[in-house]
């Protein structure tokens, strides 16, 4: 059986005995990069994100996750307004905690928003965000989210004092920060200290009621590593994914061009 065939199958059964299945919210700002590279500053332009967005839900991904930065380097307003009007499934919308963004979100109205921290020199988010120290602004942002019925996660690092934070402030999800360990996936020692360290903090949220998320640096390669990580719902991955639809589909762009050009009579 093909994996496809494999992968609607175990779907269908999951949805029929209600079992469970981790879901993919794929993150497709990196579409948006592409695209912001040739066409900044226009309005139109390709590779499309809300096009590559319908893509990823026609293969089995369960959500979309954007980011609208306040530099605007990937995705921009318009993005996320198309994503809203198009999208059946979940959106996701990454944030910083700013006001700017707070009221655009309160506008478009995504069925949640992750809060992360956001540095103009990043090349992408970089840490988790620090929510044991702005627990104040934190919770405002969270009680106007969740009072305009969207959900709340934070971005962090499995440590213990920032799960219990995110718990005390009342979001109703985190998403751990799995960069530490993609880092030292392959430093066998480092990578079973990252691992503890996404267990601990995945059982101490479940245990506060968060749902528990986790997302950055994961790749076909990493993936499986996190098994033994408990209660998590859903894996946040963009870049990876991004990265290999280049490779499992520049054969076919590369032979659709050969066949236009085929045609110049010489
Ligand atoms: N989750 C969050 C909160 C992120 O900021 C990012 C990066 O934009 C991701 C998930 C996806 O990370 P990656 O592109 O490394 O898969």
């Amino acid at each position: 059986m093909g994996s496809r065939t494999w992968l609607g199958l175990r779907r269908r059964l999951a949805s029929l005995f209600h079992t469970f299945m981790l879901r993919l919210g794929v993150n497709i700002d990196h579409v948006a990069t592409v695209r912001e590279a040739r066409y900044r500053g226009s309005p139109e332009g390709e590779p499309d994100p809300v096009a590559a967005a319908a893509l990823c839900l026609e293969a089995g991904a369960h959500g979309i996750t954007a980011h609208l930065r306040e530099d605007r380097r990937h995705m921009q307003d318009r993005d996320i307004w198309r994503l809203r009007e198009s999208l059946r499934t979940r959106l996701n919308l990454e944030m910083a905690n700013c006001r700017e963004i707070v009221e655009i979100a309160l506008k478009v109205h995504p069925d949640i928003v992750c809060l992360v921290p956001e540095r103009r020199e990043e090349v992408t988010t970089e840490g988790g965000l620090d929510v044991a120290g702005q627990v104040g602004p934190l919770t405002e942002t969270r009680q106007r989210m969740n009072d305009a019925g969207i959900e709340v996660s934070l971005f962090i690092a499995p440590d213990p004092p920032q799960v219990e934070a995110a718990a005390r402030l009342g979001a109703q999800a985190i998403e751990l920060h799995t960069g530490a360990f993609a880092g030292h996936f392959r430093d066998p020692a480092g990578r079973a200290r990252e691992v503890d360290r996404l267990i601990a903090a995945a059982r101490q949220a479940h245990g506060l009621g968060l749902r528990v998320n986790a997302g950055h640096g994961l790749n076909y390669e990493n993936v499986a590593a996190l098994e033994p990580v408990p209660h998590l719902v859903e894996l946040n991955i963009g870049h990876s994914i991004v990265s290999r639809s280049i490779g499992v589909g520049l054969r076919q762009a590369v032979e659709e061009m050969l066949v236009l050009m085929a045609r110049y009579p010489g």
